[in-house]
């Protein structure tokens, strides 16, 4: 599925990652939360409150923890929550921290309750209670853990357990890209990665990348191929525009998730309103991802709206798909896009 990882991703993402908060593009009001909370910390000697970063995956949440941790001139420990199966796994992370460590935790909604109650202890006090043995034999044993700062990453903070939420000092709630954002964003991965992009070819692009630097980076190197291949390896707006209808990319930038979404709803369930996990069954996918990875950008797009009886198609979104929008009132009504 396109807004998720794939493994060509992982090589040429540490490349193209930005290092400090300067050369993180857009997110504003993350950008100047966090440079409130790391100087403030940093004027008084002690790690930052722990900070949880929210939002759609590609948006940048685990970058920025890279960046927290260097711009506090700190170590970072990386783990996420399906790696933290057993209480264990985690107390072995914890010991392992030196004073002012920062500690990564991806996907942190997924971690298994036991360790996820040892964390709260290590976040509030510094401490753990390890337990040695089972039975009416088991006793545990405190100890005490370096002051770190925690930084979770997470695609649901509604899913958080509220213990666990109230334990976050910042939670800075990542925004989908607007195209300027985007373009920036194509210009200085074509810097890193040698490739000459013009502007207008950059902006052809962004308009396309589901609000998603991820998504960004990955058309601008299916776009380079085609430059290369069938063009003279510059990308102007024309051989953007050819190589982006080759990948099926459309002028939303919609994904084959997305329209399949979209079209469920339209055609099988008349506009909706239809539950999520219906929606997921039909196309066939995680009533997670269709919630975590599709939804909040088809929201946004002006596409689909979350009402209490049920998702439901807009009229833009018939339109989208080339679909007269019912006159009965039936489909929601029309949203504003955002961009
Ligand atoms: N603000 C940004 N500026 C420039 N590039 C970015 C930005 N955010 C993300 N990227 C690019 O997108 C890729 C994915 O970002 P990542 O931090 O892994 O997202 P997430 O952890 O939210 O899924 C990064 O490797 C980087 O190339
Ligand atoms: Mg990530």
């Amino acid at each position: 599925m396109d807004a998720v990882v794939h493994p060509e991703d992982l090589d040429v993402e540490s490349s193209l990652r930005p290092r400090t908060l300067r050369e993180f593009v857009g997110q504003p009001r993350v950008r100047e939360q966090l440079e409130l909370v790391l100087e403030g910390a940093r004027r008084r000697g002690d790690p930052p409150d722990h900070i949880l970063l929210s939002g759609p995956p590609g948006l940048g949440k685990t970058s920025l923890a890279m960046i927290i941790a260097a711009e506090l001139g700190a170590s970072i420990r990386l783990t996420s929550g399906p790696a933290l199966e057993r209480a264990g796994d985690l107390a072995a992370m914890l010991s392992n921290l030196v004073p002012g460590d920062v500690l990564f935790i991806d996907e942190i909604h997924r971690m298994a309750r036991p360790a996820e109650e040892m964390l709260y202890l290590a976040m509030e006090d510094f401490r753990v209670d390890v337990v040695v043995g089972k039975g009416p034999g088991a006793t545990s044993i405190p100890l005490d853990v370096a002051p770190f700062t925690l930084v979770g990453a997470t695609t649901r903070a509604g899913s958080l357990t509220g213990p666990l939420r109230d334990r976050f000092g910042f939670t800075g709630q990542m925004e989908f890209y607007d195209p300027g954002e985007l373009e920036q964003v194509l210009h200085r991965a074509a810097g890193i990665l040698g490739i000459e992009l013009h502007d207008d070819g950059a902006t052809e692009i962004a308009g396309r990348c589901r609000g998603t630097p991820r998504v960004a980076n990955r058309l601008l190197r299916r776009v380079r191929d085609f430059a290369e291949v069938r063009a003279d390896g510059v990308i102007r707006r024309d051989v953007a525009r050819d190589a982006l209808a080759v990948y099926d990319v459309d002028e939303l930038g919609l994904d084959r998730l997305d329209r399949a979404v979209l079209s469920a709803l339209v055609r099988s369930f008349r506009g909706g309103p239809v539950g999520v996990s219906t929606l997921a069954v039909a196309v066939g996918e995680e009533p997670g991802t269709v919630e975590e990875v599709c939804e909040p950008y088809l929201v946004r797009a002006g596409m689909l709206a979350r009402t209490p009886r049920g998702r439901v198609a807009t009229p833009q979104a018939w339109t989208h798909l080339g679909l007269t929008p019912p006159d009965d009132g039936s489909a929601a009504a029309p949203v504003e896009p955002l961009f």
